[in-house]
């Protein structure tokens, strides 16, 4: 289980161990150069590639990649056919080279939704590199914050029932285990392309104390140079997690709920 946010305060270092991406702008890169929006994914799918490849040489531990949102499917039919063709083949292209780079591949979301061969896939490029000890690259697919949440309550409740009857007792630690996310640590750093500056119901628990950094560079363009502009910021940042700057400072030691008086004035 990672370590909680908002019950204990992570460790923090230069490099992010895991960097959320929401991949945003490939239909307007195709647009400003006269194709169609798919040639924006086809050519997203290079810039997957090398944002894997840096990551992992940068040392982070787990790099997660918002492929088709659970609000996707509201996309025109022919652009979601495409978008599940690009990620068959990259599949069926790229599990090989990830496994010889000791990364290990995991796909969340609610997988039930796409067909069988598809499903057959991730399972089988899961299988494939299961074993891989370097980074974990995770895809986000038919994924939805909200879905995350309600799912792992659903789960919660099917293996505590008792919590049902007693809500006061349900903890946070009661929930995170169930969470798709649950075996790694929060994202540090989340990266939005695109020029829009929304969460889009991407890691809505797990984003709780990551710091965000937005560009307008369009995913197409999105590589080595721009991932290390993001990483720059990154190591510029402050991270609080609810004390103030002077404690930071001094080293203070943080108090808990419950143990501080309120002082009369
Ligand atoms: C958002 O751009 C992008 C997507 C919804 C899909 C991202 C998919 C890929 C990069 C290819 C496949 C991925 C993997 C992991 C193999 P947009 O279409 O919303 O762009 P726009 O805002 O300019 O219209």
């Amino acid at each position: 289980m990672s370590v909680s946010s908002t019950q204990q305060i992570p460790e923090t270092g230069a490099i992010p161990r895991h960097v959320a991406i929401i991949m945003d702008g490939n239909g307007r890169w195709a647009k400003k150069r006269m194709l169609p929006r798919v040639a924006g994914h086809a050519k997203g799918v290079d810039a997957v590639r090398a944002t894997v490849e840096t990551c992992a040489r940068a040392g982070v531990q787990c790099l997660t990649l918002f492929a088709f949102s659970s609000e996707n499917w509201r996309r025109p039919v022919e652009e979601v056919s495409v978008l599940m063709r690009l990620f068959l083949t990259a599949l069926e292209k790229e599990v090989a080279l990830l496994r010889k780079n000791g990364i290990r591949l995991r796909v969340i979301g609610d997988l039930s939704a796409f067909d069988a061969k598809l499903q057959e896939m991730i399972a089988r490029g899961e299988a494939d590199t299961a074993h891989c000890k370097g980074m974990t690259l995770v895809v986000a697919a038919n994924y939805g914050g909200r879905w995350d949440i309600l799912n792992a309550t659903r789960q919660m409740l099917a293996v505590r029932p008792d919590l049902a009857a007693n809500p006061q007792a349900i903890a946070e630690s009661d929930l995170a285990p169930y969470l798709a996310l649950a075996d790694q640590p929060e994202p540090d750093l989340f990266i939005r392309t695109g020029g829009e500056h929304r969460v889009s119901n991407f890691l809505l628990w797990q984003l709780a104390y990551t710091e965000f950094y937005f560009t307008d560079c369009f995913w197409p363009d999105f590589g080595a140079e721009e991932l290390n502009k993001a990483f720059e910021s990154f190591t510029r940042r402050e991270r609080r997690f609810g004390r103030t700057s002077e404690q930071l400072q001094s080293g203070q030691v943080s108090t808990h709920p419950g143990s501080v008086e309120v002082l009369s004035s």
